[in-house]
């Protein structure tokens, strides 16, 4: 792997791992706001960043590279409201999405093989959270006015499970 190659990776351990802290501060201020249902969903996306950023990190130590761990900034912790909080999770997903999209082609340009299959994973996989993020931030601007249908969406996002699909029920 070449030096170029393998910062852009280690950069991108650094945008999954400040994803997930940003997640876990989203996920603090819905239960502050007593949304559990919406801290838990947030929290079980928490741990899928870092399971993204782990998938990363030992792809650069299995290709005998060295992983550099770097400093993450302070997490946004101020919100207007929950469906600010969603809206914020959207814009994080795309700009990922824009960050893999770009490693992609860095690794295209750069010949890494080993680097595009690896990374084929997380185009699908960011198109799948996207998708997501996008369809909850879309439901809670709909409903944002009506506190029962509120409830209801959030009681829907507490029955997420680690590992399952992130997405609510229709
Ligand atoms: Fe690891 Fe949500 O992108």
């Amino acid at each position: 792997m070449t030096k170029t190659v393998l910062d852009a990776i280690n950069d991108q351990i650094n945008a999954e791992l400040s994803a997930s802290y940003a997640y876990l501060a989203m996920s603090a201020y819905c239960e502050l706001q007593n949304f559990t249902g919406s801290a838990s969903w947030l929290r079980i996306q928490s741990q899928e960043e870092q399971t993204h950023a782990m998938k990363l990190f030992d792809f650069v130590l299995a290709r005998h590279g060295k992983v550099e761990l770097k400093a993450m900034a302070k997490p946004a912790g101020d919100f207007k409201s929950v469906p600010a909080v969603f809206q914020a999770a959207l814009e994080q997903e795309q700009v990922v999405g824009r960050q893999i999209d770009k490693l992609y082609e860095l690794a295209f340009k750069e010949k890494a093989f080993a680097a595009l299959v690896e990374l084929q994973w997380f185009i699908t996989e960011q198109v799948e959270e996207e998708k997501t993020a996008r369809e909850i931030a879309g439901k809670f601007q709909m409903v944002k006015d009506d506190p029962a249908s509120m409830l209801d969406l959030d009681r829907e996002l507490g029955a997420r499970q680690p590992g399952a699909d992130a997405a609510p029920a229709e």
